[in-house]
C-alpha cells in the first residue's frame, strides 16, 4: 500500500507493509525441526497447476439421498477439500442434509467456518445460539427456498418438524471447517473426560454423567 506524506513541504512516498498469520485449515499444526518424519503443512501440497484437469475439481453423487436411518433421522454429506482436491486453499466447501421426519442435525459447530443453508425440501426448525454473556437463541421456521445463516464457531441446529423427509444444502467458509458435536464432544471423548469435571460443570448427578457418557461412548456410535 502506498501512501503520499508531506514532511517539511516535501512530498514523501510510504509503503506500509502488512502480513498476517494463514487461517487454520486443520485443528492444529505443531511446528518440527527434524522431517524426517515426513511434513505436513496447514491445508495440503499443492499440484503443478499445468497438470489440474477437470476431475480436480469434479464430485458426482449430491443427488443421492444420505442414509438417514440412524437415531437422530439425518445424514450429512461433506464435500471439503478432501472429496475435491482442487478446493485446496479456496476456503469453500458443500454439504447435503438429509431429514429424515422428525430428524434432527443435532447441536454442533463448525470451528473454521460460517455456514450458510437452504431448504430445498420439507420444513426445518432452526436456530444457533450466540457467545457468553448473552447467550441468545436466534431461531427460525424454513421452508423450501429460504436460506439462513450460522455464523462461525456458533452452536447450532436444524429438525425436521414436518412429516416428509427434508433436503438442505449448506456452503462453508472453508476447505476444511471441521464439526464438534457438543453431545459427542462433551460426553464422547476418547479418552472420557473425567466425570467429576462434568458433574461440577453441569450440575448433574454422576450417574447421569455416567449414564450419558455410556451413551456416547464412541464405541456405541
Ligand atoms: C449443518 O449444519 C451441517 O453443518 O451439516
Ligand atoms: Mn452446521
Amino acid at each position: 500500500m502506498k501512501f503520499i506524506i508531506i514532511w517539511r513541504n516535501e512530498i514523501v512516498f510510504s509503503t506500509l507493509a502488512s502480513a498476517s498469520d494463514p487461517s487454520h485449515l486443520q485443528d492444529f499444526c505443531i511446528a518440527i525441526n527434524d522431517t524426517t518424519n515426513g511434513v505436513f503443512v496447514n491445508g495440503k501440497f499443492c499440484k503443478d497447476p499445468k497438470l489440474a484437469n477437470p476431475e480436480d475439481f469434479f464430485f458426482s453423487g449430491l443427488n443421492i439421498p444420505g442414509n438417514t436411518s440412524n437415531q437422530l433421522g439425518s445424514k450429512v454429506t461433506l464435500i471439503n477439500a478432501d472429496k475435491i482436491s482442487g478446493l485446496n486453499t479456496l476456503g469453500i466447501s458443500l454439504v447435503r442434509v438429509d431429514y429424515a421426519p422428525h430428524g434432527l442435525n443435532p447441536p454442533h459447530t463448525h470451528p473454521r467456518a460460517t455456514e450458510i443453508l437452504t431448504v430445498v425440501e420439507g420444513t426445518l426448525y432452526v436456530g444457533f445460539v450466540t457467545s457468553n454473556p448473552d447467550n441468545r437463541f436466534i431461531t427460525k421456521v424454513l421452508y423450501p427456498g429460504d436460506v439462513f445463516v450460522f455464523p462461525i464457531g456458533l452452536i447450532h441446529f436444524q429438525f425436521n418438524i414436518g412429516n416428509t423427509n427434508a433436503v438442505a444444502f449448506s456452503s462453508l467458509s472453508s476447505q476444511n471447517p471441521g464439526i464438534i458435536t457438543i453431545g459427542k464432544a462433551v460426553f464422547g471423548s476418547e479418552p472420557a473426560i473425567n466425570p467429576d469435571v462434568l458433574v461440577k460443570a453441569i450440575q448433574l448427578d454422576k450417574n447421569i454423567v455416567n449414564q450419558l457418557q455410556s451413551l456416547f461412548w464412541p464405541l456405541n456410535n
